[in-house]
């Protein structure tokens, strides 16, 4: 018989997912609640053909030379920019990510949490849980519009996009957006949304909403000159990646009210939280948990499996992020 190949799945995963890939490679399984460390994932590493990793495994340069064998890399997420793509791509080992089947779910958590922030949802709960609601006032916990008022979305791609058709065609808001490259027009009718520069966008939106890949680029989109820019009664809200926020700016922004409030699903260094944004109450936050509904995580699982069995058994991976690598 045929020697099954050898792959690491670096973080726990549905044990459904699990056992197709126990039936086809010969799996090492870590399903520690803790990363793997860096040293740790280079020894796993070993011997392995594949890998399926999330975010929090980091695929660089001297990882791929200390590991001769590896031939792809399958990132249960959308993003990856825990992989040094160009590295990879040098090395011939091929990168893979989980596009489409998280979009509608992630624009939906997008939604909620550009409510809960604008409406001051988890910041009123807090109040009631402490027992401090005794009476009805007028203004208790008044906050901003969102139905007919006006988005700005930072990235537009697959959920950018898919924010904009619930914000257009549902909310009734105007969309302005900016992204690297202007979309199609046809697109931009379909979300009715309309391409403006960043300062534009920063001065005329509502609510700012960021769904922009992390790069060296995109690093601190938001920082305090962005933020002096924004509304005082604006909204922000992060479901892109850490790092694109300059998190300190943004929680001394808070205090100071310069802009009204942020909800973020997304931080610099996390599970790590800038201790100032745990303390600022016009703030909410959630444990990067955008795309997490059972299906969809389900489905994420199973397309980075499916990437992996694809290649490995077949030559014929679904979703590569540099395809260039098997040329
Ligand atoms: C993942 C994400 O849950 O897909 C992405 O890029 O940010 C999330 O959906 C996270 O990256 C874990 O892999």
């Amino acid at each position: 018989m045929m020697k099954k190949p050898a792959v690491l799945v670096a973080r726990a995963i549905f044990p459904e997912v699990l056992q197709q890939l126990q039936q086809v490679f010969d799996v090492d399984y870590h399903g520690g609640d803790d990363p793997l460390s860096p040293a740790e994932l280079r020894q796993r590493l070993q011997g392995k053909a594949g890998a399926l990793t999330t975010g929090s495994e980091r695929i660089d340069g001297p990882l791929i030379g200390a590991c001769p064998d590896l031939k792809i890399v399958a990132n249960m997420a959308v993003g990856y920019n825990n992989f040094d793509v160009e590295a990879m791509t040098r090395a011939r080992v091929l990168a893979t990510n989980t596009p489409d089947v998280l979009t509608e779910t992630t624009a939906d958590f997008g939604f909620a949490l550009l409510l809960a922030t604008a409406r001051r949802v988890t910041e009123s709960e807090h109040y009631l849980r402490a027992g401090r609601w005794t009476q009805w006032r007028y203004d208790l916990f008044a906050g901003a519009e969102v139905h007919g008022s006006t988005l700005g979305i930072i990235g537009m791609g697959r959920i950018g996009q898919a924010i904009a058709r619930r914000a257009a065609h549902g909310f009734g808001m105007q969309v302005l957006y900016h992204n690297r490259s202007r979309l199609a027009p046809e697109v931009e009718a379909a979300c009715k949304a309309r391409y403006v520069d960043k300062g534009t966008l920063l001065r005329e939106a509502d609510h700012v909403l960021l769904v922009v890949p992390y790069s060296a680029a995109s690093h601190h989109t938001i920082g305090a000159g962005e933020l002096a820019q924004m509304k005082p009664t604006a909204t922000l809200v992060n479901i892109a990646r850490g790092g694109i926020v300059d998190d300190a700016a943004l929680a001394q922004a808070l205090k100071d009210r310069r802009i009204a409030a942020a909800g973020l699903d997304v931080f610099e260094g996390e599970p790590k939280v800038h201790p100032d944004l745990l303390t600022v109450p016009n703030v909410v936050l959630t444990p990067h948990i955008a795309s997490a509904t059972v299906k969809t995580r389900l489905a994420m699982a199973q397309l980075a499996a499916d990437n992996l069995m694809d290649f490995l058994l077949k030559g014929q991976p679904r979703t590569p992020v540099n395809p260039e690598a098997l040329t």
